[in-house]
């Protein structure tokens, strides 16, 4: 199995270091592997609730829509965004670490874990069990790992290039484990991502969206920040398709029992994706 150098005991902070399946710090902290092949270092006082996180069904469904492929040119943006920053840096012997926080059941983890030259450490941690199960049967290769975005659990200054996409972000924690010139890349969604589906779901549309460029500002000072723009259509043709976009966005808790049968009549529908690409280089 591939190793992360720089893991970081979540009780301690002093560095693990693996002897069969268990991860252990010089304080005897002990975390074994899951039968699955992840390990979890979320102890309970860094959990809001019993099972926080995605849950099973968000899981599946999210897992059933990236496989259609209807989001790959994301993968393929984020996976070039990220070989260059490294071709530019300079590849080092086995030595890259790369962590994408809030993985997810691992879709770009894994295009990435394909994709990128060798010499790459890679490394996918999320706060739901049950995606990092999920994530565990697309690579057995690859650390997978249960954790807190905001207690990311690996050493100060260790990580080449972390990606959070789609996720809550903890940028204070991300620049911690950030190296000097290492890169943070986020993809967050635009005014109209997914416009044809919430026109379905609401009366009005709002147009308020979450843009994280000032938050990025403030906390990477001097640090080079710029954004990549994606915008592309894609076609459902079935309702069970329909209803997994949905069951991965948040409109799925804000849809109206109207809004639901509506969706429910609907066989297919075209739709534009409206992605930003985020690019934190850290000063050296
Ligand atoms: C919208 S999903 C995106 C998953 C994946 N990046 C993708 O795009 O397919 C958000 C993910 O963030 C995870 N998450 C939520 N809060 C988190 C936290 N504090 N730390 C780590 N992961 C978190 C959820 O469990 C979920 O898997
Ligand atoms: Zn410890």
């Amino acid at each position: 199995m591939q190793m992360f150098e720089y893991l970081q005991c979540p009780l301690c902070r002093q560095p693990l270091q693996l002897t069969d399946r268990t991860l252990r710090c010089e304080n005897n902290h002990c975390f074994d592997q899951a039968r699955q092949g992840y390990f979890h270092l979320l102890p309970v006082q860094n959990k809001r609730s019993r099972l926080p996180g995605d849950n099973a069904e968000m899981v599946r469904n999210r897992r059933s829509f990236l496989e259609r492929g209807h989001y790959q040119p994301i993968a393929e943006a984020v996976t070039a965004l990220v070989s260059t920053h490294l071709a530019k840096e300079g590849i080092k012997d086995n030595k890259n670490s790369i962590l994408d926080c809030g993985c997810g059941e691992g879709y770009y983890t894994q295009h990435l874990a394909e994709n990128l030259p060798d010499g790459c450490q890679l490394i996918g941690v999320d706060i739901s069990k049950d995606a990092v199960k999920a994530a565990c049967q697309r690579n057995r290769q690859m650390t997978w790992i249960v954790a807190s975005g905001a207690h990311i659990p690996a050493a100060d200054n260790s990580v080449d290039v972390l990606t959070c996409l789609f996720t809550p972000l903890a940028l204070e924690e991300f620049q911690r484990v950030l190296k000097p010139g290492g890169l943070l890349l986020i993809a967050s969604t635009g005014p109209n991502h997914l416009m044809q589906l919430r026109d379905l779901i609401y009366e009005e549309v709002k147009q308020n969206f979450f843009d994280p460029e000032p938050g990025l500002r403030a906390v990477f000072k001097n640090a080079h920040i710029y954004n990549q723009h994606l915008e592309f259509a894609f076609q459902l043709d079935s309702n069970p398709e329909i209803q997994q976009l949905l069951a991965m966005t948040p409109h799925q808790w804000r849809a109206s029992a109207e809004a639901r049968q509506r969706l429910e009549q609907q066989t297919e529908l075209a739709v534009n994706a409206d992605i930003y690409l985020h690019c934190v280089e850290l000063s050296r």
